[in-house]
């Protein structure tokens, strides 16, 4: 917010501040001319990576002074994330950036004027976040990373021709998710290729899910799950003992252990968050004037010591 309005609040809120436990995040002091909330779902590499690149492009972009940015972390938990946003509003936040799907429902839930920036929904109608991602009619817009499930099956297909079945898990309270998975259904039912499902409802859940798919099928699918991401090493040592392909939809999973994937650049997609921010905050754009960003360059990524382990072949894949 502007500095002005930041003096103003921070007095008034002076009065309530017993009912603001922790209040280190109360208002952001500092000088800078706007102040952004910015909340991440949760904290795994992928949405890490995200965060940061969003700080870079800011500074690369001479703005670093300008906008301040209080982070804050939603620990997968949607009634945390709520008092976040709810927070943002409270502060009279300059804009919004939701990192990842439940986070940016959220904020949506939050505020129907403060601009928000999503970052990395999926399915950003499935989310509700908006009806018409090429014209956005209220304070929501943002990046989406759409997942092309039929190339990473066309890779598993490539890689693994011997699969004739799939473990999906996934947190069905993700739309993400089951926004990828229904598209995974669709294809290997199209293919007749069998598979079966396991449920987290958290982060804790997950190693149970993968060891209770253990002899009932060929390989994983994990499509874009937060909660699954957020353990994903402990599942790939599960599969990988167990000569088990895990397919992912992103390629920090692969880096945390999974066989590969195809999928999109999340450096680049937090410099478009990054700049989208910008436009509205610096240059007085509106969020209609900003439709949503799909991510479509697509990569293969492939984990070399995973493809030793279980017997793969991905020498194809591997830069020389
Ligand atoms: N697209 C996810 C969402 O809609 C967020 C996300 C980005 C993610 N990168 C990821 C999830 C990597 C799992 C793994 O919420």
């Amino acid at each position: 917010m502007k500095k002005f309005v930041s003096l103003l609040l921070g007095l008034t809120m002076l009065t309530g501040l017993t009912a603001c436990s922790g209040g280190d995040d109360a208002v952001v002091s500092n000088d800078a001319e706007y102040t952004v909330g910015l909340l991440q779902m949760v904290e795994h590499p992928s949405l890490d990576e995200i965060r940061t690149a969003i700080e870079d492009e800011i500074a690369a972009q001479g703005y670093a002074d300008v906008i301040a940015l209080d982070y804050q972390n939603g620990q997968n938990d949607p009634s945390t994330m709520n008092t976040i946003t709810q927070k943002f509003v409270a502060n009279k936040d300059d804009a919004i950036v939701a990192i990842a799907t439940v986070a940016a429902q959220s904020a949506a839930a939050a505020t129907t004027d403060i601009p928000i920036i999503f970052s990395a929904v999926t399915d950003p109608v499935a989310a509700e976040l908006v009806t018409d991602p090429n014209a956005p009619d209220s304070n929501i817009s943002g990046i989406s990373d759409v997942i092309d499930v039929s190339a990473i099956f066309g890779l598993a297909e490539e890689l693994t021709p011997e699969v004739a079945s799939y473990g999906f898990i996934y947190n069905m309270g993700e739309v993400n998710s089951v926004s990828v998975i229904n598209d995974a259904k669709a294809y290997l039912d199209a293919n007749n290729i069998h598979y079966e499902e396991a449920f987290v409802t958290n982060i804790g859940e997950v190693t149970t899910a993968a060891q209770s798919l253990i002899g009932k099928v060929d390989a994983f699918f994990l499509p874009i799950d937060n909660t699954v991401a957020s353990a994903m090493s402990n599942v790939a040592e599960i599969a990988n003992s167990n000569q088990i392909p895990v397919y992912v939809a992103a390629d920090s999973m692969v880096n945390d252990g999974g066989l590969a994937t195809v999928g999109v650049n999340y450096t680049q997609l937090g410099k478009q968050t990054a700049d989208m921010l910008i436009r509205i905050l610096i240059d007085g754009e509106t969020i209609a004037e900003n439709p949503v960003e799909s991510m479509t360059e697509y990569s293969v990524t492939v984990n070399p010591d995973t493809a030793a382990a279980i017997g793969v072949d991905v020498s194809k894949y591997i830069a020389e």
